[in-house]
């Protein structure tokens, strides 16, 4: 097993506090409570205020894990921001960020890789550790997805939510940190998740408003399909670079999507339930934020411990798919 460069120094995570529950949507939508739980495992989502914009929940985060890291935004060499839901076409939202961090000394740019995003984001910084180029990273997950969620499409509209998480990455001391990482994409089916409208392929514009082609639009079992496909195999191949198998995971912490998708990927690498972190009932699915939001909660809850080791593993629109194990 490879000796770890990059370890976390701190970890921090922001839920809004305004929620929508399956009560909400029964009232909004031909939908009910049951079927939302049965086929997604969701009963509750954080929905971020106007105020509460992506780089506002991104700072929450990041000022949470600065001060578990004992840093000042001053000592940030670099900062990551992983999100589909940017404030604004340009600049990006880590720029946003470093201003409200007043983090004058970080170089700072944003990862577009969904779902994946915030494991795209540490592998990103272990391999600028190793290289040498920065010793203090600052890694964020941040959506605010009820800015594009069409609340008129039940098939969509009870899936996702709000919320940040982020971490700060150092130098690892050898004992603890990323152990193995495994990274994939297939852009040819993109159109199975994607937002068609708004971009430079279709800018704004009056049809576009019309056709609500701004909005997620998913073919929800495709993807269903595909998201167990990959994660499976992410797993199999970060337990394969380190030479271990799923009996040896102490605790799994999948991008929070779907109970569905989780309870199958799980099976698939030999990791009971029990050693599975599910939070996605109370929190929908937060794209890049889901994993951070994850692991914070499980250490916070005393599930885990120092020494554990811990596989992540997410998918999400591209498609992007991938995995780190860590020793925590
Ligand atoms: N309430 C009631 N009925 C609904 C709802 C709803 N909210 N949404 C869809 N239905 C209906 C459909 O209209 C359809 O009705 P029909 O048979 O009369 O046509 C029926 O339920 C079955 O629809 P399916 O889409 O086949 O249902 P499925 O069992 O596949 O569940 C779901 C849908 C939950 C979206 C599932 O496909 C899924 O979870 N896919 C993964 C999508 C996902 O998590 N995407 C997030 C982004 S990617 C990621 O983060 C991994």
């Amino acid at each position: 097993m490879k000796r770890p460069v990059a370890a976390f120094a701190g970890l921090g995570t922001f839920l809004p506090k305004g929620v929508l529950t399956n009560a909400d949507f029964e009232r909004m939508l031909d939908t009910s409570d049951t079927w939302i739980r049965e086929r997604t495992g969701i009963s509750v989502r954080h929905i971020a205020s106007r105020e509460e914009t992506t780089a506002v929940m991104a700072r929450e985060a990041s000022i949470r894990a600065l001060h578990e890291a004992g840093l000042d935004p001053l000592d940030l060499d670099v900062i990551i921001l992983s999100t589909a839901t940017p404030d604004r076409p340009l600049p990006s939202v880590a720029c946003d960020l470093q201003a409200l961090l007043g983090a004058k000394n970080a170089a700072a740019f944003d990862i577009g890789a969904a779902c994946t995003g915030w494991l795209y984001g540490l592998v990103v910084a272990e391999s600028m550790l190793a290289a040498g180029f920065a010793k203090r990273i600052l890694v964020t997950g941040s959506e605010k997805l009820s800015a594009i969620t069409d609340y008129t499409d039940r098939s969509t509209a009870v899936l996702f939510g709000d919320g940040a998480g982020a971490a700060v990455v150092t130098a690892s001391d050898g004992t603890r940190g990323i152990l193995a990482a495994h990274l994939k994409s297939d852009g040819t089916l993109a159109e199975l998740l994607y937002r068609p409208g708004g971009g430079s392929t279709e800018p704004p514009s009056e049809q576009m408003l019309k056709n609500r082609s701004y909005f997620i639009k998913m073919a929800g079992r495709e993807v269903f399909k595909s998201a167990v496909r990959s994660m499976a195999d992410a797993a199999d191949r970060a337990l394969e670079q380190a030479g271990i198998s799923g009996e040896q995971v102490d605790l799994l912490i999948p991008h929070q999507a779907n109970i569905r998708i989780i309870e199958a990927a799980a099976e698939h690498a030999h990791i009971p339930m029990e050693r599975v972190v599910v939070n996605v009932d109370h929190t929908g699915n937060t794209s890049s934020a889901s994993i951070p939001l994850a692991l914070d909660e499980a250490r916070r809850s005393g599930r885990l411990q120092p020494g554990m080791t811990v596989l992540l593993v997410a998918f999400g629109a591209g498609f992007t798919w991938g995995s780190i194990l860590l020793k925590w």
